[in-house]
């Protein structure tokens, strides 16, 4: 049922359709005299002042069609306008006369041209009367604007034709004020300054079956500012790149200055790769105008909506034109350094930073080694005698450990340190005399030292009995020395490898804690040079030399003798 009755409904709307389009032909094809006209004008709008005449043509092509039986006027549509003079409102075939102008004739007028019985043409006009004084604004046709000396004022049109085809008299006024000896349809102004701004009006005078009658146009002239153009400046962007995100937003500035109150053709836009912009979805274009304090600045906003790689590899070129230059302004983007860029760096300059520090760590004792030879850097003067106190255990040896230390404290550390290095050493069992007061002389020795250089040995110690020993003793006040008052910097320094420290004192152990001993290798070739690496490593944890140097033999008498 449904589907029939669709087929159906299709079927009766094709007739209706054939039914129209034969009715159509038919209308055209005969003659009725009552069918409406085709419009000839779009309603045409005559803003005219009480009182004055309106001479109407149907249209300029009936400009002196005043006998033509082909037109017939009407006002609203219906009410038929007569031919009588005695009318007010009358016409003479294509021209409507309104003799003169009253308020209530404000209303639309249609001319109906019916050249042949098929033919009929619909013009129509909406007339509206606006009352003389004050001069009302609707009345007024297109400003006049100009700068310069020299300016013309045209009489519009419908006046001036009027005067020129009628045999009317043309007068100018301006603001009511009468200009004398101008009776031409160009008002001609020399040296136009503001004071000639105004309203301007032509009127004419013609005449009627005898009888004079005016008809005027007005308008305004108004000076514009002298406009000066320049070659475009491209004010923006300044840059020959401009940094972008991939995926992320961007957009394009280009700002020019085209000059001063600009009336010549001028032009801004982007191209991509010498193409312009077509509207994709990811570029759009928008350019703006502005003119602000008389300057004309163009500004033309390239908005990429999501950057991709190729935008980094294509060129955005700017171009401005006027009639004097084009000029252009090429900007490539180039991708923001994201954060795993600054991660990279950041991570290498601590990198190279930490090398730096480990390089400087590696080569500290031989900078400062050298820094020291360079500059000939010495100690200052501080009432100590000894550079450093030499203890070590002399006593409850093994055989082969005796030896060693025999070799190292007896031989190698003057050897070293005082023949080659100029320092001055106190060394046990080789600087006190026997018999000496062991205590006494033990903590002013030390007090008069700079360093403690204390030669560790794996020697066995005698659990208590080892404290009688004086040189156990040294190690204490030694110890309370470098500990308690931190007087006295310690070298510790051990002759071979020790696997355990437990046997030491536990100040000593405190001590081997806070830094490691240097550990002598003598079998080493050189072990004797004051430049072997281990020398070197002591060198540096001893003080500056003294100026002082003379030999330790000599500088031990004259200290014996000076405590
Ligand atoms: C059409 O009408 C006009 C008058 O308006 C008449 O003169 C003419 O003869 C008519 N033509 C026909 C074909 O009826
Ligand atoms: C003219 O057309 C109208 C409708 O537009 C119609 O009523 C009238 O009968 C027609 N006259 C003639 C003579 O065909
Ligand atoms: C002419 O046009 C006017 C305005 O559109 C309308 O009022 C009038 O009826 C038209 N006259 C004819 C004969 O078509
Ligand atoms: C239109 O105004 C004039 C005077 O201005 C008057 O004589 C005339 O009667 C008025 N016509 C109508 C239709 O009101
Ligand atoms: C101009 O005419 C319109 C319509 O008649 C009126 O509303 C307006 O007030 C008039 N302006 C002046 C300045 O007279
Ligand atoms: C204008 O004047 C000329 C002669 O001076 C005359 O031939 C012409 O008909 C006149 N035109 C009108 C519209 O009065
Ligand atoms: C206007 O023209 C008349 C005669 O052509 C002349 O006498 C008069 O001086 C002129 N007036 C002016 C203001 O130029
Ligand atoms: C035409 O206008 C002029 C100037 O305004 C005036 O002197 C003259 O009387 C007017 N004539 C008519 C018929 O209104
Ligand atoms: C713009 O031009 C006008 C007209 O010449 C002038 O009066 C005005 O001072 C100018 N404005 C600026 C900001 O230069
Ligand atoms: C172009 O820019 C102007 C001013 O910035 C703005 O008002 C306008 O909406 C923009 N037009 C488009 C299509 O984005
Ligand atoms: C851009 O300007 C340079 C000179 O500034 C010119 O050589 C080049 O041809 C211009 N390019 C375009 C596309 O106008």
């Amino acid at each position: 049922m449904a589907l029939c009755g669709w087929c159906s409904s299709v079927r009766t709307m094709k007739g209706a359709f054939l039914i129209l389009l034969i009715t159509c032909g038919a209308s055209s094809a005969k003659n009725n005299t009552s069918a409406t006209c085709k419009p000839g004008n779009g309603p045409e709008v005559k803003a005219v002042t009480e009182g004055e005449a309106l001479r109407l043509p149907c249209h300029r092509r009936f400009y002196n069609d005043e006998s033509s039986a082909a037109f017939s006027w009407f006002r609203e549509g219906t009410h038929v306008i007569q031919h009588s003079e005695d009318m007010h409102i009358h016409h003479h075939g294509a021209v409507l006369f309104f003799l003169p102008l009253h308020l209530n004739d404000t209303a639309t007028y249609s001319c109906i041209w019916r050249p042949h019985p098929e033919q009929c043409v619909n013009f129509t006009f909406e007339v509206r009367v606006y009352k003389a004084k004050p001069l009302n604004r609707s009345v007024l046709w297109m400003d006049v604007e100009g700068h310069g000396s020299y300016l013309e004022i045209l009489c519009p049109e419908d006046t001036g034709e009027l005067c020129e085809r009628g045999n009317g008299t043309l007068g100018w006024y301006k603001d009511s004020i009468h200009i004398p000896n101008m009776s031409e349809q160009i008002l001609r102004v020399y040296s136009a300054s503001n004071r000639d701004e105004g309203i301007y009006t032509c009127i004419c005078t013609w005449k009627h079956s005898q009888k004079d009658f005016n008809t005027s146009a007005s308008r305004r002239l108004i000076m514009t500012a002298p406009s000066a153009s320049y070659p475009p400046i491209i004010k923006h962007p300044t840059s020959d790149t401009e940094t972008a995100e991939l995926g992320s937003s961007k957009t394009l500035v280009c700002a020019v200055f085209f000059g001063l109150n600009v009336k010549d053709f001028c032009d801004l836009w982007w191209e991509i790769n010498g193409q312009i912009i077509r509207w994709e979805n990811r570029y759009t274009e928008n350019i703006t105008r502005e003119i602000k304090d008389n300057t004309t600045t163009y500004t033309a906003i390239l908005t990429i909506s999501s950057v991709s790689k190729e935008d980094f590899y294509s060129e955005f070129r700017c171009i401005a034109m006027n009639t004097q230059r084009w000029v252009n302004h090429t900007v490539t983007l180039k991708p923001r350094e994201t954060i795993y860029t600054q991660i990279v760096v950041s991570s290498s300059v601590l990198l190279a930073f930490l090398m730096a520090l480990v390089v400087f760590k590696y080569f500290i004792v031989d900078l400062s080694l050298l820094f020291r030879g360079v500059f000939k850097m010495r100690s200052p003067v501080d009432g100590k005698v000894y550079d450093a106190y030499v203890i070590y255990q002399r006593h409850d040896l093994e055989k082969a450990v005796e030896e060693k230390i025999d070799n190292f404290v007896g031989r190698l550390l003057p050897e070293v340190l005082e023949k080659k290095c100029g320092y001055r050493l106190f060394i046990h069992g080789r600087d006190d005399l026997p018999g000496e007061d062991h205590m006494e002389l033990i903590e002013t020795r030390m007090k008069l030292s700079r360093r403690l250089m204390v030669i560790l040995t794996s020697g066995s110690e005698k659990g208590h009995e080892a404290s009688a020993n004086p040189e156990d003793y040294d190690r204490q006040v030694g110890l309370h020395q470098a500990l308690v008052r931190e007087e006295l910097k310690v070298i510790l320094i051990e002759l071979e490898k020790m696997h355990c420290y437990s046997h030491l004192p536990q100040g000593l152990q405190h001590l081997i804690l806070k830094s490691a001993p240097l550990r002598w290798e003598g079998k080493r070739p050189n072990s004797d040079s004051p430049n072997s690496r281990f020398w070197k490593r002591v060198r540096y944890m001893m003080p500056l030399p003294t100026a002082f140097r003379a030999t330790p033999g000599v500088g031990e008498t004259q200290f014996r003798y000076f405590i």
